[in-house]
């Protein structure tokens, strides 16, 4: 079950889509009719609940809309779920959030599971609210779920307006490079296909009712990671070295921002035992290779709202 918004790409589903097991059908989950139909339809059993309005910016732009997909939205599925799943004890539900519900961490100390949450832009209130009612179903009605609490995904097929693919793009287009404020908020990077098997681990061998965060512990300030993209991209594109580093512009800073994330998953590893599969340096150039042999996927998905609303934003930083 898949439910699309603007990030979303059914080009990005082609190695599935002759699976006997995939079916495509677009919704919108926050519409209780189109959830619960979706469960009587597929007879659906489990559930990993990945769709949410995800991105920071935009819901300092306009925080309703992430009240919404991500808190109602995800009351529908677990509704849905609770009205459909009899034996409670054959199911899982399975909610994908954040490590942002956590707040900001100083120079010292990690997140962990028993870490407080503090969210503090609209977006990370939202996921927060959303963990809050997966756990309420979960003491409430027994509903058999399991969370996981993940850092910054990098990797093919991010939508480019997240840092990684958008300096990337950026960087090939030889346009200005927005780092907000000093570049020195910290974020802890995971490569996407470690996260999706800590996932399957999760889903399949996880505890119900239990939250696992999911990092890398790679820690990087925003200015050195984008330092290194330009040199990595100067040499893969034969450009002379320092040369992209003079498209880093310094623009406004984001509104609240989050200082540094950094993520303690040590109970995934001690329980699961899930680990990391690749550095981040040859995660870092796998994905720069396949952006750069990938500029249509690029241009097509960045056309038209999309790039009206870039456009908007950054003129306005
Ligand atoms: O920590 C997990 C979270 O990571 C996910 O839950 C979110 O869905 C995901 O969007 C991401 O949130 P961030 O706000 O950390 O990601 P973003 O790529 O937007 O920004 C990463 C850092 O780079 C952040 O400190 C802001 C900064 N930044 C971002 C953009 C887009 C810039 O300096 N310039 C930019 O143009």
């Amino acid at each position: 079950m898949s439910f699309g918004c603007f990030a979303g790409n059914l080009e990005n589903l082609t190695d599935v889509q002759d699976a006997a097991n995939y079916t495509f059908v677009k919704g919108d989950i926050v519409s209780a009719s189109d959830v619960q139909k979706v469960f009587t339809e597929f007879k659906i059993t489990d559930v990993i609940h990945l769709a949410a309005e995800s991105h920071v910016d935009r819901s300092i732009e306009g925080p309703m809309e992430f009240v919404m997909t991500n808190v109602v939205g995800t009351v529908n599925l677990l509704q849905a779920a609770r009205e459909t799943w009899k034996n409670n004890e054959s199911h899982v539900f399975h909610h994908v959030s954040t490590d942002e519900v956590y707040g900001s961490l100083s120079d010292e100390g990690l997140f962990t599971e028993q870490t407080s949450y503090d969210p503090r832009s609209p977006y990370s209130a939202s996921k927060a609210s959303s963990d809050h009612f997966v756990r309420a179903y979960f003491h409430t009605y027994g509903l058999p779920v399991k969370l996981s609490n993940c850092s910054n995904n990098y990797g093919s097929h991010h939508f480019p307006e997240k840092l990684i693919p958008l300096m990337i793009n950026n960087i090939r287009e030889k346009k200005p490079l927005p780092v907000y404020g000093k570049g020195d908020n910290i974020r802890d990077w995971l490569w996407v296909e470690d996260h999706a098997k800590a996932i399957d681990v999760i889903f399949h061998n996880g505890e119900f009712g239990e939250s696992y965060n999911i990092g890398g512990l790679n820690e990087w300030k925003n200015i050195d990671l984008v330092l290194f993209l330009c040199r990595l991209m100067d040499k893969k594109l034969g450009r002379n070295e320092g040369e992209s580093e003079q498209l880093i512009t310094y623009v406004t800073d984001r509104k609240g921002h989050d200082m540094r994330y950094a993520i303690d998953a040590t109970k995934l590893a001690r329980e699961l035992g899930w680990k990391p599969s690749i550095t981040f340096e040859v995660g870092l150039e796998n994905t720069v290779d396949w952006y750069l042999a990938n500029s249509e996927w690029v241009e097509q998905i960045t056309s038209g709202a999309y790039r009206a609303y870039y456009e908007n934003m950054y003129q306005n930083r």
